[in-house]
């Protein structure tokens, strides 16, 4: 593992995790993602766009917020960089993983916002008029591409799509489509580079093994990297009830632990781009 300083960045990151399917576990990628990167040194910060508000159940924090003191207050027309940051209970790696909670409250700011000129570009707007220290953002956005998720894609600098073991592949297709369409209409200059696809909850019987063929060669058809994916594991579950969702901090020793490293070496080598 690289040491803190041996990572030397020279950029911000912001990280959309997208998918079209709910419960898949965007979540619990972004958390692995974020908790290995600042535990390398990176400061992290989770924004959750979505409505479910499972944020806050994965990091052992109260759900029950007043909207100025979630994600929503990022699309309050009064809003003067007043970021609501709070810390995982777990704390560890300490101040370096950060989150912005999402939650039911999200569902009225998509409900404002189409009502808003240059809604695609509040988040946007916010993020650049005052901006975050942090070297890496995460995006969590509701699987529904709604309209928060057009302000998650206009921000983001990569994109990475949790792909589950089981749908047909037409779905992850429409999906990239959506987002270079939707890309090319918010012309995004540069469009954000997708990192890869991570399938999810890899069981290791033939048929899961055809069907991450069968995902591959989509991907790579598309010029999109595909992880070895995240196997599935009824600790990540246990994790994530408890509170503590890194399986690094819950099971330390869990072999599913690895299975976040090549997304990780991928995100990290991107901080050396220029
Ligand atoms: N690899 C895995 N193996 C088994 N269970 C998993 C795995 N990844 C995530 N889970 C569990 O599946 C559930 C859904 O995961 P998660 O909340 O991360 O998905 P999501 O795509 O963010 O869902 P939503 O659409 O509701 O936001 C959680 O209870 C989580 O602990
Ligand atoms: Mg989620």
């Amino acid at each position: 593992m690289p040491k803190a300083e041996a990572v030397k960045v020279s950029r911000q990151i912001v990280l959309w995790i997208v998918a079209n399917v709910g419960g898949i576990g965007k979540t619990t990628l972004g958390i692995h993602l974020g908790y290995r990167l600042a535990q390398m040194g990176l400061n992290t910060l989770f924004i959750d766009l979505d409505t479910n508000g499972s944020l806050a159940r994965f990091c052992g924090l109260d759900s029950d917020l007043e909207p100025d003191q979630t994600s929503a207050a990022l699309f309050n027309r009064s809003f003067t960089g007043d970021y609501p940051i709070q810390q995982p209970q777990w704390g560890n790696p300490k101040g370096k993983f950060q989150v912005c909670l999402g939650g039911d409250v999200m569902l009225s700011v998509a409900l404002d916002l189409p009502t808003r000129t240059g809604r695609e570009l509040v988040l946007k707007k916010a993020l650049k008029k005052y901006p975050l220290s942090h070297d890496l953002i995460i995006l969590d956005s509701p699987a529904s591409l709604d309209v928060l998720s057009y302000t998650a894609l206009a921000v983001a600098t990569h994109i990475v799509v949790p792909i589950p073991m089981s749908v047909k592949m037409a779905g992850v297709d429409s999906l990239l489509q959506w987002i270079r369409g939707e890309g090319e209409s918010l012309d995004l200059d540069p469009m954000p580079l997708f990192l890869g696809g991570v399938p999810m909850r890899v069981a290791s019987n033939a048929d899961q093994q055809a069907f991450y063929s069968d995902i591959k060669e989509v991907l790579t058809e598309q010029d999109i990297p595909c992880f070895p994916g995240i196997r599935y594991s009824a600790e990540f579950e246990n994790a994530s009830n408890r509170g503590r969702a890194p399986l690094h901090l819950y099971r330390p020793g869990h072999n599913a632990c690895q299975d976040f490293e090549p997304v990780v070496q991928a995100l990290l080598q991107q901080f050396y781009c220029s």
